[in-house]
């Protein structure tokens, strides 16, 4: 794919990802805000490709970066290096990547407290 259409797909992405991220937990499931909010760059059943981001498949307790195969950014290597995905870290991951990890590729970012637990504790039930 060419730099100017990667441009253009995550251009749509983040339109959609803005639209999206204002949806409430409540009445809507964990498994559905990862639908709307995670699923257009991370699969999350075992052993699926990557999309824009790593295959998510328990995701929960594993090292950050340990998908073999994915290419992550030198920024993300460094600040997670040794780490592993805890809730408390992933909280902070989605609540906005830049702060844990600054210049990480993941376009995202969440400040409902609600709806990152409700898609942590879909995470944890995925394994
Ligand atoms: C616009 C695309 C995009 C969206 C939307 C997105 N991510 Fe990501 N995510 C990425 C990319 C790209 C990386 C790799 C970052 C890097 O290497 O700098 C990543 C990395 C991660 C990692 C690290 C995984 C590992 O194996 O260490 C986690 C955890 C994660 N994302 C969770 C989520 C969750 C949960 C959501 C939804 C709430 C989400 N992401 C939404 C693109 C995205």
């Amino acid at each position: 794919m060419s730099a100017a259409r990667n441009t253009l797909r995550i251009t749509l992405l983040s339109a959609a990802i803005l639209l999206t991220s204002h949806a409430s937990a409540q009445n809507v499931s964990g498994e559905d805000l990862y639908k709307q909010q995670c699923a257009a760059c991370h699969a999350i059943q075992k052993d699926a490709p990557p999309g824009m981001g790593p295959n998510l498949h328990g995701v929960v307790g594993r090292p950050a970066g340990a998908i073999a195969g994915f290419a992550h950014s030198k920024e993300f290597k460094t600040a997670l290096k040794g780490k592993s995905w805890s809730p408390e870290l992933l909280d902070k991951w989605l609540e906005n990547p830049q702060k844990v990890a600054k210049g990480t590729y993941m376009m995202y970012q969440q400040a409902d407290p609600a709806v990152r637990a409700a898609i942590i504790d879909y995470l944890k039930s995925v394994k």
